[in-house]
């Protein structure tokens, strides 16, 4: 099997060709909120009919402080479950919401995560 490695950002980039899997982890974080679905709907139209899409991002709780490290000019915060909207005509295969324990920067803190892996079924 070949892989092609390339780097590229997330903010400007744009599938042109179909793939069968697209996995995103920690990333979409960095995605303005008025961008989301433009970037989201390029992923699931160039995902192929039964492919998945495998996805996860940081979200906002109020309970939860701002981590240590938080990049406020480049980080832009997601609503709890605004994933999940984004792909409400896929079939969940996994769909959860998971906080934990994170000890980035030396400081113990929690980040709040979703995670979804959503099947595209014939005909969306
Ligand atoms: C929290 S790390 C996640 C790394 C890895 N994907 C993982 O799941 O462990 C965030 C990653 O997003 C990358 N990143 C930051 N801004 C980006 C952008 N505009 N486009 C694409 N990647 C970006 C960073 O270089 C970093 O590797």
């Amino acid at each position: 099997m070949d892989i092609d490695f390339f780097r590229a950002d997330i903010l400007d980039y744009r599938l042109e060709r179909e793939f069968d899997v697209i996995f995103c982890s920690g990333v979409l974080h960095y995605l303005p909120e008025g961008s989301r679905g433009e970037v989201l709907g390029n992923w699931k139209r160039h995902t192929t009919a039964g492919g998945v899409n495998a996805l996860n991002v940081f979200v906002e709780k109020p309970f939860i402080p701002k981590p240590p490290d938080h990049e406020p000019e480049v980080r832009q915060n997601w609503r709890s479950g605004e994933l999940f909207g984004h792909y409400h005509d896929w079939r969940f295969e996994r769909c959860e919401e998971v906080i934990f324990d994170c000890n980035s920067s030396g400081v113990p803190h929690k980040h709040c995560m979703d995670t979804l892996i959503a099947v595209k079924e014939k005909g969306v």
